[in-house]
């Protein structure tokens, strides 16, 4: 048997246990075997994440297999029409593709492909993201905050600054609420998680005990933190025409020394997933920063992000380990 890993809970499921307790750096390093391959769909034009997911799977002679926005099928198809030819279109796509590989990761934008393409699929299917959901990258996370701080997840306290609707801030609240990490979340109201979520973190915390914070005042939820995380103010599949009403929002929710001064922690570190505005080194970075003065960083300041607080780099290496530990716990007998 094998296992899907589409949303948090599954990645509590298969994955948290071996990589928050005891030395799991060392331990996952080389676990990955020569002859699991892997056909990762990416829906959507991602090059960065192309990159990193192609490391994971070249790198143990591996094959990489990639399909263009809307490759899975629905783009051509639209929405409308017969049930079962939409269903069995993509899938009949995804399932020729699929056979050579013993396993599937998709990243896309619908959270209903990605299940969809693992109600069907005959080898396991990973999440690599989704608008809703990044449910992998939580494991790099917690494996991350595990490493830096020495703590135990129920005993990490973090607070997310910045867009708390997205896959980040979903998942960080849904992980931390299975984990029992004091979790803040500091956005305006308008960016915080939907009920359905934040019911979900609720259910989740009353049997870990976690700690669950949702604020539009990020100064009175810094104090105490071990970590502070922030995301890209505009996510992919977004409209850039929302950038300015972002900027407008989240102008006064930026990381920066004084955040990580706020937090009254010597030890606290900066976390980002990635990619991040700190400068303006990429187009849209660039674009921002002149249209809104910001020249230090938007999300999140240079300074911060290269700076020695920052842990994004282990947090992005950390990536290679867990997939690698995704596919070892899921893969069956
Ligand atoms: N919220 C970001 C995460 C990137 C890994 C996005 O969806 O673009």
């Amino acid at each position: 048997g094998f296992e899907h890993v589409c949303g948090p809970e599954d990645v509590g499921r298969v994955g948290l246990q071996r990589l928050t307790v005891g030395p799991a750096h060392e331990r996952l390093r080389g676990e990955m075997e020569d002859e699991l391959g892997a056909g990762p769909f990416h829906d959507g034009p991602d090059g960065r994440q192309v990159a990193d997911v192609g490391h994971d799977v070249i790198k143990p002679a591996g094959e990489l297999q990639l399909c263009e926005e809307g490759g899975l099928g629905r783009g051509r198809q639209g929405v409308t029409g017969d049930p079962g030819t939409q269903r069995q279109q993509p899938l009949g796509v995804a399932h020729a593709a699929l056979l050579p590989h013993h396993r599937a990761r998709a990243r896309g934008k619908e959270q209903a492909l990605v299940e969809e393409l693992a109600e069907y699929s005959q080898v396991p299917v990973y999440n690599g993201l989704t608008d809703d959901w990044h449910p992998t990258q939580m494991l790099a996370d917690f494996m991350t905050m595990v490493e830096h701080s020495g703590k135990r997840p129920s005993d990490i306290a973090f607070t997310y600054v910045g867009d708390a609707r997205s896959n980040m801030g979903n998942s960080l609240l849904v992980t931390a609420a299975l984990l029992g990490s004091s979790i803040r979340i500091a956005a305006p109201n308008k960016l915080w998680p939907s009920d359905e979520v934040q019911s979900m973190a609720r259910g989740l915390a009353e049997r870990s005990g976690a700690e669950i914070v949702l604020t539009d005042d990020m100064d009175a939820v810094l104090p105490g933190s071990d970590f502070v995380h922030t995301d890209v103010w505009v996510s992919m599949g977004e409209s850039e025409d929302i950038w300015a009403e972002r900027v407008e929002l989240l102008g006064g929710y930026q990381v920066n020394h004084a955040a990580l001064e706020r937090t009254g922690n010597p030890n606290a570190k900066f976390m980002h997933c990635l990619p991040g505005f700190h400068n303006e080194q990429t187009t849209v970075g660039r674009a921002i920063a002149h249209r809104t003065g910001m020249r230090d960083g938007l999300e999140v300041t240079h300074d911060v992000f290269e700076g020695p607080k920052s842990v994004v780099f282990d947090q992005a290496e950390n990536r290679l380990h867990t997939i690698k530990a995704i596919m070892v716990a899921t893969i069956g007998e």
